[in-house]
């Protein structure tokens, strides 16, 4: 039998390894992190991530052919391929500060691998790693042969391939050299972005002139050049992938010298940054310039919908932006706990995964944000509602009873395009909703500080 070991039970290492424990019966799969709560929780009821279908497929494998363990050494010396996702974020500190990879717990995974091993190894790379470093560390630690490039280098390109063909055509399994795997994996990520910060770039055009960015990018979408997914205009992207991949990109090409690319795919973060603040700032402005002491909902905290992942949500800006302007948030999520959200807000940008920075929200923020169960609970009494995730949930909600329970005159903000318009206009609410052509009330306001 086959033995893989994945180092990292996170969000990419987890369902990674349910799916290949479910479409390859044959191949046993040890799923190893040093988190001892991580694994608890992949052993409990209680996953420690939520995707719709990954509680089933665990459900199916779990004690079969997956297991999820802490003893990280045993399973990684006895696997014949191991996977390595561990994470890999932004450094915050030092060389590179704010774009490179900090690849601290990399680099222990990598030598741990080397220190263990008593027979070949299959390394397959799934955490986002500078090419150089990765060929130089496993040079010097192992008897490492670049992938393809030797014999066993191609035994090991079919080993990996027998594993995905249980379940990917051959045809769609593509081989590269390792720069072109690195930028391949950066581009596809900073390409996607980008079309986000392009369509919310256009949502700022579309309210200035009275055009509809939906209406907008189901024209562009019609044209099978562009296609039509990924042109949703929204608060912004969020996500551990988009914002550390450029930043990732945007280092590599300064390295090289490449200060007009760099400079290019550094604009994708900043009109992101930019759509977040633009939320915050019409909130603040049509709401009479001041939210200070107000109730606002924040509806939503994923940074996209069936998730509970939360890192670089843009949650995090507009509640920031909201709780700096002295406004009292009451937020509800239906993924997403107090704790995490708590946590969320009193951290610095990039310290989730560097949880010894952790510092304690101040009693004063305290006291400003609470979290409740219940979207109902969260717009009583409320002056405005802000929809910062997409959640299936939310374009349903009892509208008319909401307003009945709010102050007046009741604002809807939506980040996300999700309400009906029209029909929340006609039971009284001012309604913004990003890229839409502007509600009365709000015309003339100005938009920007
Ligand atoms: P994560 O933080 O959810 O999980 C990483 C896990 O690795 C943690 O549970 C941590 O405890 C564990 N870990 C760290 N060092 C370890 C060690 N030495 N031994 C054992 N376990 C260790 O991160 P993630 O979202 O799963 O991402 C992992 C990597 O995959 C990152 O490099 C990320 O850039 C890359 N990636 C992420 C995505 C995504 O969608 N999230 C997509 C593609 C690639
Ligand atoms: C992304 C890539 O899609 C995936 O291929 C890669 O492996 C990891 O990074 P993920 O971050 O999980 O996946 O989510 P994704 O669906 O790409 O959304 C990223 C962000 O963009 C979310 O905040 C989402 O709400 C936002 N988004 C997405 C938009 O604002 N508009 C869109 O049209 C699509």
């Amino acid at each position: 039998m086959v033995k893989i070991c994945c180092i990292g039970a996170g969000y990419v290492g987890g369902p990674t390894m349910a799916v290949i424990a479910l479409k390859c019966p044959s191949i046993e799969v040890a799923v190893v992190d040093i988190s001892v709560p991580r694994i608890t929780a992949w052993n409990s009821d209680q996953l420690p991530i939520y995707e719709p279908g990954l509680e089933e497929v665990v459900n199916q494998c779990r004690g079969k052919n997956l297991f999820q363990h802490t003893n990280v050494e045993k399973h990684v010396s006895e696997a014949d391929i191991i996977f390595v996702s561990v994470n890999t974020p932004t450094k915050t500190r030092g060389l590179g500060a704010g774009k490179a990879a900090d690849l601290t717990y990399w680099e222990s995974a990598a030598r741990m691998i080397a220190d263990v091993s008593r027979s070949n190894k299959i390394v397959v790379e799934k955490s986002t790693v500078p090419r150089e470093l990765l060929f130089r560390t496993f040079l010097t630690l192992t008897e490492f042969s670049l992938e393809g490039e030797t014999p066993d280098g191609q035994k090991a390109v079919q080993a990996l391939k027998d594993v995905y063909a249980h379940w990917v055509p051959e045809g769609r399994i593509i081989t590269t050299n390792l720069w072109s795997a690195e930028l391949s994996k950066l581009a596809a990520n900073a390409f996607l972005a980008q079309r986000i910060s392009s369509v919310n770039a256009m949502s700022a055009l579309c309210e200035a002139t009275g055009a509809d960015v939906s209406q907008v990018s189901h024209a562009i979408g019609k044209d099978t050049r562009i296609g039509p997914r990924f042109l949703n205009s929204s608060v912004g992207f969020g996500g551990s992938c988009f914002q550390k991949d450029i930043l990732n990109l945007v280092y590599i090409c300064e390295c090289n010298g490449l200060t007009e690319v760099a400079n290019y795919w550094k604009q994708v973060i900043k009109v992101n940054d930019y759509q977040k603040n633009r939320f915050v700032n019409r909130v603040v402005s049509s709401m009479f310039n001041t939210v200070s002491g107000k109730k606002i909902a924040v509806l939503g905290f994923a940074f996209k919908k069936d998730t509970g992942d939360t890192r670089e949500t843009p949650a995090i800006d507009v509640c920031k932006g909201l709780l700096g302007d002295k406004a009292r948030l009451s937020i509800y999520d239906p993924q997403v706990t107090e704790d995490q959200i708590q946590r969320e807000l009193s951290m610095n940008k990039y310290d989730w995964d560097h949880p010894i920075h952790l510092q304690p929200m101040s009693p004063a923020t305290v006291k400003q944000v609470s979290v409740v169960w219940d979207a109902y609970e969260a717009t009583k009494d409320a002056h405005g509602i802000c929809i910062v995730t997409e959640w299936e949930e939310f374009k349903t909600l009892d509208f008319q009873r909401i307003f009945d329970n709010m102050q007046k005159p009741a604002f809807v903000f939506d980040g996300r395009n999700v309400v009906n318009v029209k029909k929340l206009r006609e039971i009284g609410f001012i309604v913004y909703s990003i890229g839409k052509p502007l509600d009365p009330w709000l015309k003339g306001m100005p938009a920007l500080a």
